[in-house]
């Protein structure tokens, strides 16, 4: 298994004329890293059918397979229309849905059981971070939304710091090393060592080109899960080559 992944988030960008900035990135794919991109579901279809080297995955599931829930899309559906990987946890979704950690648990639970991989979102709000709050914040998020049974090829984790998302704000190197060790400990001491280490974990939150080759170069970062600069090819592309490069 690749130990470096770009995923890139679009969130509710993107029509069939941005499937472009998909195969745009088949340069910089083909790489040590994986390259992964979650469109909006109307575009799994037609993006998991035209990408070369590059994954398809979603940005959320329902808990259930199949049922009554008007607007809803279930893991299954998404495995068939071409997603490999599925998001779960995001902030906007535990913002704006009011996602609790069970709810995240049982939606990654449901992203197993359809044979795909999760990426669990977690991250602590300005408020948590200035109060000191950081370590226990996201020891209770991993602790409730992280299910039993994990392995290291369906599970990976992103630290997603809720203040850096979309902001141009990022934590100093220094921050984010302590809370990717930190996530490792955590994942170690419930799982055991080789587990652990085979997780990939994310840093998530204004990752720019600028930036990304000083945050791939921090212990513990498997690589970055990106919105705004996963958008066009010509933004994430050198995002991926910096990951490439650190690989
Ligand atoms: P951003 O978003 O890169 O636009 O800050 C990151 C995310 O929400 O995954």
């Amino acid at each position: 298994m690749p130990r470096k992944l770009a995923a890139g988030n679009w969130k509710m960008n993107g029509t069939r004329d941005s499937l472009t900035e998909i195969s745009a990135l088949f340069d910089a794919a083909g790489g040590a890293a994986e390259v992964l991109i979650c469109p909006p579901a109307t575009l799994i279809q037609a993006a998991a059918s035209a990408a070369q080297g590059v994954m398809i995955g979603a940005q959320d599931c329902h808990t259930e397979d199949k049922g009554a829930h008007t607007g809803d899309l279930s893991a299954p559906m998404l495995k068939d229309a071409g997603a490999s990987h599925i998001i779960t946890g995001h902030s906007e979704r535990r913002a704006d849905h009011g996602e609790t950690d069970a709810v995240v648990r049982a939606k990654t639970e449901a992203v197993w059981a359809a044979g795909l991989v999760a990426i669990l979102c977690i991250g602590e709000t300005l408020e948590e971070r200035e109060a000191g709050k950081t370590l226990d914040v996201l020891a209770e998020q991993m602790a409730g939304s992280v299910p039993d049974g994990v392995t290291g090829d369906q599970l990976v984790i992103a630290y997603e710091p809720v203040w850096a998302i979309g902001t141009g704000k990022v934590p100093n190197t220094d921050q984010i090393a302590e809370v990717h060790e930190f996530m490792r400990k955590k994942l170690t001491d419930r799982f055991g060592q080789a587990v652990a280490d085979d997780v990939r974990l994310l840093y998530g939150g204004s990752v720019k080109a600028s930036n990304a080759a000083e945050i791939f170069a921090v212990a513990d970062v498997d690589g970055a899960l990106v919105g705004g600069a996963s958008l066009k090819a010509a933004d994430f592309g050198p995002i991926v080559k910096a990951l490439n490069a650190s690989a």
